[in-house]
């Protein structure tokens, strides 16, 4: 039975400090007048910094055992660490991630194509929102090909999703992809993908880099994280591209080969982290690589 003994009366306002409207919040575009639990997943995604680095480990769904994700929990527990965010299927989660994770689960829910079929924009949504639920996740992740066969297909898809998760607070993140045509990766193209995804819902958008990348996060009215395509040459290339990325209004990464089939990934991470939340520059990123790198 509750208590009663000793029950202390509430205090007058007139006894306290003036009241505090609110607190000082991060800001995330397009993200003043969520609900609780929306923005809640927001934040657990992005830091305090308004900034993010995620972790994309989800190349499986179409690519099967791809070259140093041949053991997803192996990449994941030696990474994950240095990551705001884990971009994986449910298949990947269930089987090799820890339930004890506290790093916030981004969960792929499109797919059914592959590498060697006819057409990767042939995608259609894979999970459940049930599913979605069920497994905790703070963020769920769908391609889009805009100008493909299955343009309106995936666009419908993503339009569906974002119906399904707003009803739970959930976040879409929008996926640009471009399957095979990655020449396709220009600032106009991606602008108006990136757009279209906002415009249908988003409430983040996940693209590639390119020449005037401001073109891409200027007209797009919700936070853009850069994805990373193919390896580049030099990890330098890397830091300068992420550098510029973030100085014309990227919020962070999420970038997958070129972390993870570096001969240092975990190196790599702490690095790009420098210059995602430290504000370092190319240069010093690659200096902090190359220490971390022999300290290994
Ligand atoms: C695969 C994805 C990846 O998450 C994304 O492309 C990032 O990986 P990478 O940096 O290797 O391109 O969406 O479909």
């Amino acid at each position: 039975m509750a208590d009663a003994e000793g029950l202390l009366e509430a205090r007058r306002a007139a006894d306290m400090a003036a009241e505090q409207k609110g607190g000082p919040g991060k800001r995330i575009k397009g993200a003043d007048h969520l609900g609780w639990g929306m923005r809640n997943r927001l934040s657990r995604l992005i830091r305090a910094d308004g900034h993010c680095q995620f972790l994309p480990i989800d190349h499986g769904y179409f690519q099967g055992p791809t070259r140093c994700l041949e053991r997803p929990a192996e990449t994941i527990r030696d990474l994950v660490p240095y990551a705001d965010g884990l971009f994986v299927t449910r298949g990947v989660l269930r089987a090799a991630v820890d339930p004890d994770l506290e790093t916030p689960v981004i969960l792929r829910v499109s797919g059914g194509t592959s590498v060697v079929g006819k057409d990767l924009a042939d995608e259609v949504l894979t999970t459940s929102v049930d599913e979605m639920v069920r497994l905790n996740v703070a963020a769920v992740g769908i391609s889009i090909f805009v100008g493909s066969d299955y343009e309106k297909q995936t666009l419908e898809s993503l339009a569906l999703l974002v119906d399904e998760c707003e009803a739970y607070g959930i976040p879409v993140m929008a996926v640009t992809a471009v399957g095979k045509e990655l020449e396709k990766r220009t600032a106009r193209y991606l602008a108006l993908s990136c757009r279209i995804a906002a415009e249908l819902g988003a409430r983040i958008v996940k693209t590639y880099y390119c020449e005037e990348f401001d073109r891409v996060t200027n007209g797009c009215p919700v936070p853009v994280v850069i994805a990373g395509g193919p390896r580049c040459e030099t990890e330098l290339e890397v830091f300068e591209f992420v550098y510029d990325g973030m100085q014309k209004g990227a919020i962070g990464v999420n970038l997958g080969r070129n972390v993870w089939q570096n001969p240092h990934p975990a190196a790599m991470m702490r690095a790009l982290n420098a210059v995602i939340h430290e504000g370092a520059t190319p240069a010093q990123a690659f200096d902090l690589f190359n220490t971390l790198k022999q300290a290994a």
